[in-house]
């Protein structure tokens, strides 16, 4: 009964979701010609796919260098950068619920590194964390195996101890795609990935990592570095084409350092159907969304606007900062994305699932403890980590709560490697809806109340800040688990 009465309520607001966007489209609210062409030219290029070396079914094999490279970021000076399999964003390692997975890790790079699967359940050792680095030259072997339910948008990027921050900044980052077989969204739906960061150039094209002691660099540690240019999939303000009516399936991945995006396309909603851990039980409309550093979301996207016309996918203003080091322009909304209009006639609407699965809540009942975790500007708890410290011993299997009280005035995006959870409330405020995260953003003096089960792997396992500097300043925490 309950479920029928979700089931229409949804279907409602499908119908309402129609209804608003097609009146904002009748609006014409952003006909600009795009050209002449029916089809504008599809300029947000997605990654490769890493290529699949086995034949045994269910099982995924695939190589990965880090190494140097030189590589045009920006139109000018080309710059040197690091690179997985020389290029960026690294090409997408896609994978199935269930498969067996085998990384053969390369590490050529003049410093030792790590590959951290961010949002994967796997066995401790290959999670890529400051525990196992990959010396210069060295070798390592990620194994593990995708458990079912899974099935979501993740990335991988280095976690060496202090150094994950610089090793993004040079370019090391790159999406991973987990497909379920029973995936509830039409086949039908083009799917576009977007794995967006920044970076700060010099006139020369080198990257600008100051000197920490430098004024630029005390505002980097503080903030997290930052920078002015904005790349979607590597590329500065990509062109994707759209057709009127369309829907499209977006995945989302926040993989800058520091910035915190606030998304919105200009003038109409969208369907978000997903986050970190997978799909949402339901479709929920959103005007817009915070995207905190390391956190993704799949989108359903319908072309609200009219052929030929055009509309930015925007990152709007976001005051995550304490007053003494705000930036001057932080007010001021960013475009991504140019979302160009064929001039095809619009499509007809296409149906969408008003239930997407099942999301059991965790039951806090079951919680064998509560956790405190105080962030304050650099620490946890008011420690800063030390690998030979364990913080917090726990039990696999059980069911703990963890309360994240944020002290200080600006943001911190709070990762807990190698479990979901879920968010039980945020400043006493239940969440609205249940959803699978592995990163929770708390605003400057907020507190927000998670619940995970650990159900996988013994072994040590890290949280943090994600805001990598503060990372790697070390506002990072131990877990042990057995
Ligand atoms: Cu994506 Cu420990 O991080
Ligand atoms: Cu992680
Ligand atoms: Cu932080």
């Amino acid at each position: 009964m309950m479920g029928m009465r979700c089931r229409w309520l949804t279907l409602l607001l499908g119908l309402l979701w129609s209804l608003a966007s097609g009146q904002l489209a009748a609006q014409d609210r952003t006909a600009r010609p795009v050209g002449t062409t029916a089809t504008p030219t599809d300029t947000l290029a997605a990654p490769p796919v890493l290529q699949n070396r086995s034949t045994v079914p269910g099982v995924v094999e695939v190589t990965l260098t880090a190494a140097p490279a030189r590589l045009p970021l920006m139109p000018g000076a080309p710059t040197e950068v690091y690179a997985y399999n020389g290029r960026i964003p690294g090409p997408t390692l896609e994978l199935h619920e269930g498969d067996r997975v085998i990384i053969h890790f390369r590490n050529e790079l003049p410093e030792p590194t790590t590959v951290h699967w961010h949002g994967l359940n796997l066995p401790a050792d290959a999670d890529g964390s400051p525990f196992y680095p990959v010396a210069p030259g060295g070798q390592f072997d990620y194994v593990f195996t995708i458990g079912p339910g899974t099935a979501g948008t993740y990335w991988y990027h280095p976690h060496p101890d202090g150094r994950a921050g610089y090793q993004v900044a040079k370019g090391l980052y790159g999406a991973i795609i987990i497909r379920a077989a029973d995936d509830p969204l039409p086949a039908s739906i083009p799917e576009k990935l977007m794995i967006l960061s920044d970076n700060r150039l010099r006139p020369d094209g080198s990257i600008d990592l100051p000197d920490p002691d430098s004024p630029q660099g005390q505002v980097d540690m503080e903030n997290g570095r930052e920078g002015d240019v904005l790349f979607v999939n590597g590329q500065i303000m990509p062109t994707l084409p759209i057709r009127s009516g369309e829907v499209q399936r977006w995945r989302i991945i926040n993989a800058a350092a520091a910035r915190i995006f606030r998304l919105a396309l200009p003038g109409q909603t969208v369907l978000q159907v997903g986050s970190d851990g997978g799909l949402f039980e339901r479709p929920v409309e959103v005007g817009e969304i915070l995207l905190a550093n390391s956190e993704r979301v799949e989108l359903l996207v319908r072309g609200d606007g009219p052929p030929g016309g055009r509309t930015m996918l925007q990152t709007l203003p976001y005051d995550r900062y304490v007053p003494q080091t705000r930036p001057t322009d932080w007010n001021r909304a960013r475009d991504l994305v140019s979302l160009a209009y064929s001039r095809q006639p619009p499509l007809p609407r296409v149906a969408l699932p008003s239930t997407l699965r099942p999301i059991p809540a965790l039951d806090t009942g079951q919680a064998v403890v509560t956790r405190v975790v105080v962030m304050t500007q650099g620490l946890i708890n008011g420690k800063v980590m030390d690998m030979s410290r364990v913080d917090f011993h726990g039990r696999l299997g059980t069911t703990e709560i963890w309360e994240i009280e944020n002290l200080v005035g600006m943001d911190h995006p709070f990762h807990l490697h190698g479990f979901h959870f879920q968010v039980l409330d945020r400043n006493g405020v239940p969440e609205p809806s249940r959803r699978w995260k592995d990163t929770i953003n708390v605003p400057g003096h907020e507190t927000v109340r998670i619940i995970v089960r650990f159900d996988g792997y013994a072994g040590k396992w890290m949280f943090h800040c994600h805001i990598l500097d503060h990372e790697d300043q070390g506002m990072m925490g131990v877990l042990e688990l057995n």
